[in-house]
């Protein structure tokens, strides 16, 4: 059995780490229009995702896991309001005494529902309410001057904070029992992808994270070398037949496969499939959103942990790439001497590139989005699924947290994965080849997936 390949360790942290030009060197006035185009794209969202349902819907704890939609609500309003109008604006604060109840460390999730929430539409208004005086501050805003506003930062940062929340709210709609509340058109069909299984990825340096992209998070910088082996990554995530497979090999039941943690974590909860799916009259039968389907096979398979990724890893014969094995595969143009901020390029994702936004409520088909591809050849890594790797969540050498602790410093150590690529429910302005996401490797209500690597022997390259 291969071991996980750890990450090399980092070669040089490097400022002149070479990476593409964002493009987005733009005017005040252009940088406006994207930040208020950044933040009603958002706001719509999230307005869809608290008014599909009812009331009792929105103060329900639909999960231990999750917070009640108008937590995830007011949270929104309130972070906007402590970053874009105290922190930018140096406005007074509008409602001090509700600070506490929507800091997300004062109060785990499983007792938000017990707190003196604010009502749907006091929530609504305080949100709006907040959202109207930051075009106040938005117009008197000079994109310079300070690290919190330069380039709009902290207002590309709020507009991700809120798709952040909106991915959050659609895992709750997930979740939710009860009849479907939201409907999407699904992705164009696909002929089933019939090119090759897996991609050969050079070995050699290549830039890890950014230095330059405007709106990256603290977690993503800085741009550095990285040392990367020559390895094989599988061209699409991993599909629900293929996973069946190792269901009926009798993958759930032999230990050999898993992790030792992992192990016991699937036999005291008893899990033997994806979170959501259930075995009737012979055939694989999931819930989404409301609709029990049939489980479509050439579908990304979605709500599997790192550890049942891991161990399917390992039946075949394979491994989790590892983080900067990911990031080579989706930013590394062996054409040129750069990492490019997508796949496809520099440019900002397009819906041919990939499967984001809540555009459709499913991942696509293994195959889809060509124009999405990588130079080598590597298909959906950004959008459709979150990408389980084998890394832990740890910094960059040179990390400096920004603005604040709580972001991603407080969360990095061995205890949580990281997930890349973003999937179906993440909106363009929360994804980019360098984002990193993580969580728990028990956690499966979150929309994710994974491909598998291997090491390339000698005489591949
Ligand atoms: C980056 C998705 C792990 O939801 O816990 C939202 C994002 N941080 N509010 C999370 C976040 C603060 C974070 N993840
Ligand atoms: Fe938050």
């Amino acid at each position: 059995m291969t071991d996980p390949a750890s990450d090399t360790a980092p070669d040089t942290a490097l400022d002149s780490a070479p990476e593409s030009a964002s493009g987005r060197e733009s005017d005040p006035e252009t940088l406006r229009e994207r930040v208020l185009g950044s933040l009603t794209t958002a706001r719509d969202r999230t307005t869809l995702l608290t008014t599909c349902v009812e009331e009792p819907d929105l103060t329900a704890q639909h999960s231990p896991l999750m917070s009640p939609l108008v937590w995830d609500l007011a949270h929104i309003g309130n972070q906007e309001e402590l970053w874009l109008l105290r922190a930018v604006g140096g406005r007074e604060a509008m409602r001090p005494e509700i600070d506490g109840l929507y800091d997300a460390f004062e109060h785990p999730r499983a007792e938000r529902p017990s707190l003196p929430l604010l009502a749907p539409d006091e929530a609504r208004s305080y949100a709006a309410e907040v959202r109207g005086r930051v075009i106040d501050v938005l117009e008197s805003t000079a994109f310079h001057g300070t690290r919190l506003t330069e380039a709009g930062f902290a207002f590309g940062m709020i507009a991700q904070h809120e798709q952040q929340h909106d991915e959050t709210m659609l895992i709750t709609h997930q979740l939710r029992r009860g009849p479907q509340a939201l409907t999407a058109p699904d992705p164009e069909p696909a002929p089933l992808f019939t090119g090759p299984a897996e991609v050969l990825v050079p070995g050699g340096p290549f830039t890890m994270g950014t230095s330059t992209e405007p709106w990256a998070l603290d977690n993503e910088r800085p741009a550095h070398v990285r040392e990367v082996a020559p390895f094989w990554i599988d061209t699409t995530p991993v599909t629900n037949g293929a996973y069946t497979a190792f269901i009926e090999d009798g993958g759930y039941d032999d230990p050999r496969w898993w992790a030792p943690d992992g192990w016991t974590h699937i036999r005291r909860h008893e899990i033997n499939a994806p979170l959501f799916w259930r075995r009737d009259a012979g055939q694989w039968l999931r819930r989404r959103f409301g609709v029990t389907e049939v489980v479509p096979p050439d579908e990304p398979v979605l709500h599997v942990c790192w550890y049942e990724a891991d161990a399917y890893a390992r039946w075949a014969g394979r491994r989790l790439p590892t983080e900067a094995e990911w990031e080579k595969a989706a930013r590394h143009d062996p054409a040129g001497d750069r990492s490019t901020r997508y796949p496809w390029g520099d440019a900002d994702p397009a819906p041919e590139h990939a499967n984001l936004g809540q555009r459709h409520l499913r991942p696509a088909p293994a195959g889809s989005y060509p124009a999405g591809e990588s130079p080598l050849g590597v298909r959906q890594l950004i959008g459709d699924v979150w990408e389980w790797t084998a890394s832990d969540f740890v910094p960059y050498p040179g990390f400096v947290a920004f603005p604040y602790k709580e972001y991603s410093e407080v969360f990095f150590g061995p205890e949580y994965k990281v997930l890349r690529g973003g999937s179906f429910a993440v909106d363009p302005v929360a994804c980019r080849g360098t984002f990193r996401n993580w969580d728990y490797p028990i956690r499966r209500q979150i929309f994710s997936g994974f491909r598998t690597a291997r090491s390339a022997d000698r005489g591949d390259a």
